[in-house]
């Protein structure tokens, strides 16, 4: 196939992905998952709005230096601040991009902006000249594109590609466009645009009338060559186009599509539960490719089908996407270290030696409880092992519930602190969990409000792992917490400490980047 089919994979999870709302990543979390995208394959990365704060431009910065093979952009306004900024971050990486963005609808000018056309042309201008100043790879992207006047759009394209842009992004910013009506609009480009063969077209469709997985596709028909979205399809309100189902639908409709992309999707189940526990963004059962469901069959009629020839209602193979339990490889205790670690690399996941001690040494509490580890509790164990990397300031020794139908539920707490001092205390609450969350603020003195909790089994019986997802609020933002084991109290714990020590790892990292 000619290169003119390839397109190019856009990843914004760090940057759209991380607008969604109550979602932060720690800079560690933002590295471990530009790696895990530059080992899926992806074409360039997002990594960040690095003006927004000194903590995101450091952490856009980490990237860069840290993840080898995709360009690596930032994002930017129309200003010499933002655009200053981005290149400080993204210099560092193999290949940098400066992405910006300016408004180009009259909704936004007149109501947001207080602009004309021409002071937005004048901006345009200059941005993408500044940025000139820095680099070849430019991104423009005239925001609310798809809302927007077209041939002021044609015009305002032009000039960014007469100043040196170098992509062309049409944003459909608040998920407004229908799929034919926006193929058509990525169509009319290069016969309104004289200067557009010099630069590649790309799309970024938002999905707030659940369309932008459709309306990205619809703008690759339309001649994109480059499409952006998200892992698990996170971002601004309803979200952003999800990147597995967009590669998916490529690689399974190339027939129709005529086009291919170089993502590795054996890497997307294990990123996007990545992202899952990072963002604390649960993916909802019945989400297409990365869903509990989507490979699952209910009715008679499915399951006999299937049992007979997998394809008769399966047009993906789960293995394809790195999704586990195909194998009926079961591990107990008694498997070994060598087992252990056949069985991750089976499943694509190649721990450092540290962590691989802290994964095997999970593995054997899980293994004593309930004998059989199958891959849904090793990817657990995983997931668990692996998080943040950030010197816990606060470990769990030691928690004890009592509680039942009468008295007052009652918790104590032993933790490790940040020096390796041993603080135990104890504490009230209305139920067992609440219990145990008041007992840790006594002994860590904090004051966090719980806004979200859940638990859910890993696997199916009695003896299986509880995980636990929880979502705290402090003085300065929000963070999730997540934890898994036999006993549901335990993981409890482990996910409110897990939330309060990325709140403290974020707020020690805010303090050291402001002080540069
Ligand atoms: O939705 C949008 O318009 C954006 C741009 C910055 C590309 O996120």
């Amino acid at each position: 196939m000619a290169d003119t089919d390839k397109v190019y994979i856009f990843d914004t999870t760090l940057r759209d992905g991380e607008q969604s709302a109550g979602i932060g990543f720690t800079v560690d979390e933002k590295v471990e998952i530009a790696l895990a995208l530059a080992r899926l394959n992806v074409d360039i990365i997002e990594a960040g709005f690095p003006i927004s704060s000194p903590g995101d431009l450091a952490a856009v910065a980490e990237v860069a230096k840290q993840v080898k093979g995709p360009v690596i952009a930032g994002l930017a306004r129309a200003a010499v601040g933002d655009i200053d900024a981005v290149w400080e971050a993204v210099h560092h990486a193999e290949t940098p991009r400066i992405h910006i963005f300016l408004s180009s609808s009259d909704i936004h000018l007149a109501q947001q902006l207080h602009k004309n056309r021409e002071d937005i042309m004048e901006m345009t201008r200059a941005a993408v000249s500044h940025a000139a100043g820095y680099t070849s790879d430019i991104e423009f992207s005239p925001m609310d594109a798809t809302r927007s006047n077209p041939e002021f759009v044609y015009q305002l394209v032009e000039a960014a590609i007469d100043e040196g842009a170098t992509t062309i992004n049409i944003p459909d910013t608040v998920g407004y466009a229908i799929p034919a009506e926006f193929e058509a609009f990525i169509r009319s480009l290069p016969e309104h645009v004289p200067n557009m063969h010099k630069a590649r077209i790309s799309v970024h469709c938002q999905n707030d009338l659940g369309m932008a997985t459709a309306n990205s596709l619809a703008g690759i028909l339309g001649g994109a060559r480059q499409v952006e979205g998200t892992i698990n399809g996170i971002g601004e309100r309803a979200g952003n186009a999800s990147l597995e189902e967009i590669i998916m639908a490529i690689r399974t409709r190339a027939d129709f599509m005529n086009v291919h992309v170089d993502a590795n999707p054996g890497g997307i189940y294990s990123i996007s539960k990545l992202v899952e526990r990072a963002s604390g963004m649960m993916v909802q059962p019945h989400k297409a490719i990365v869903g509990k469901n989507a490979f699952r069959h209910s009715s008679g009629i499915h399951q006999d089908g299937v049992l007979k020839m997998r394809e008769t209602y399966e047009i993906m193979d789960p293995e394809e996407i790195g999704i586990p339990g195909g194998s009926s490889i079961i591990l107990t205790k008694t498997s070994g270290r060598h087992g252990l670690q056949s069985r991750l690399e089976a499943l694509g996941i190649t721990p450092s030696d540290e962590e691989f001690q802290r994964i095997w040494d999970a593995f054997l509490d899980v293994a004593d409880a309930k004998d059989e580890v199958d891959d849904r509790d090793l990817m657990a164990i995983v997931a668990e092992q692996t998080q943040i990397k950030i010197e816990d300031a606060w470990t769990l020794d030691l928690v004890q519930v009592s509680t039942g139908d009468h008295g007052t539920p009652t918790a104590t707490i032993r933790l490790i602190g940040p020096g390796g001092e041993v603080k135990e205390d104890a504490a009230i609450g209305t139920g067992p969990v609440d219990a145990i969350y008041k007992a840790i603020n006594r002994v860590t003195n904090t004051q966090n409000e719980l806004t979200e909790f859940s638990v859910k089994a890993v696997t199916e019986g009695i003896d299986a792992q509880g995980e636990v997802t929880i979502r705290v609020e402090t003085d300065d933002g929000a963070y999730q917490g997540r934890a898994a084991d036999t006993d549901i109290l335990v993981a409890s714990a482990r996910a409110y400490l897990h939330a309060l020590n990325r709140s403290i790892a974020t707020a020690e990292h805010e303090a050291a980047a402001a002080s540069v």
